[in-house]
């Protein structure tokens, strides 16, 4: 680990104004979560096609149903890491504004986070493909569920390829990245869109850009800091050297 690197990253999380963050699978995968598009990623293992999109529901719904039900047991055992927990801590002490996640497996919300715009979902809210009837999961799926208002089956609240994301969360995504002159990227491909673009509309209005990954991206050649490693290690480490800055 460069500590000159950390060391300047927490320089700029100090003097910023209004510091936010955007996570991905990456920050989860140190709470045993699997990430999508590493060696042991999910859509190494499965088709996204069959079980993450409108058709594959609409074709096969007990297949989409078994696979987030398992989705859901296994995330049930998962908890959250230092990285989640750091920031927690640090929305708590209003360094960090606002957290941005593609995630859907609910750890930052479970580590203390408030504040949390979840763009593509929660995998345990249901909604019903009929009515307007959601509902939130306290235990993993069984079979397919079926809404109690109109008998019609309930889905996972997620958003699937080839669905829009919530325009009200939207709204407030855009919101929080033009105020914001740092973002931190922590734990993703940059690959899906349009979150994989959110950093650059922080960079597009000249904020600083911080990117925490195990590998370079996509992203990388236009952050302007490059921490390469594990989220749960580096954000601890970030946290030590912000405390010598109060
Ligand atoms: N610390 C930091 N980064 C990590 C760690 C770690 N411990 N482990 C893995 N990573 C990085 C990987 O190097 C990779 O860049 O996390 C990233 C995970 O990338 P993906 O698996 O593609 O996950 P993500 O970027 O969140 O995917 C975006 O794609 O399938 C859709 O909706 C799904 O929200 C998801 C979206």
């Amino acid at each position: 680990m460069n500590m000159t690197h950390l060391g300047e990253v927490a320089d700029a999380i100090s003097k910023s104004d209004y510091f936010v963050a955007l996570t991905g699978a990456g920050i989860s995968k140190e709470s045993n979560v699997p990430t999508f598009r590493g060696e042991d990623g999910l859509w190494r293992q499965y088709n996204a096609m069959e079980l993450a999109t409108p058709s594959a529901f609409a074709k096969n719904p007990s297949l989409v149903w078994e696979w987030y039900a398992w989705r859901q047991k296994l995330i049930g055992e998962c908890e959250p890491n230092p990285a989640h927990k750091t920031l927690a801590l640090w929305e708590q002490r209003g360094i960090l504004k606002s957290l941005i996640t593609q995630n859907v497996d609910g750890l930052h919300i479970r580590a203390g986070s408030k504040d949390v715009l979840e763009v593509h979902g929660d995998l345990w809210t249901v909604k019903c493909i009929a009515c307007d009837h959601r509902e939130r999961l306290q235990i993993a799926a069984v079979g397919i569920p079926s809404c109690p208002k109109c008998n019609n089956h309930l889905r996972p609240d997620v958003v699937w390829f080839g669905e829009s994301l919530n325009p009200e969360i939207m709204k407030k995504v855009y919101a929080q990245l033009e105020q914001a002159d740092t973002c931190m990227v922590i734990g993703t491909s940059a690959l899906v869109q349009p979150a994989a673009s959110f950093p650059l509309i922080v960079k597009r209005h000249s904020g600083i850009v911080i990117e925490i990954n195990l590998e370079e991206t996509v992203l990388t050649p236009v952050v302007d800091f490059h921490i390469s490693g594990k989220a749960g290690e580096i954000l601890p480490e970030l946290d030590e050297l912000l405390n010598k800055f109060r």
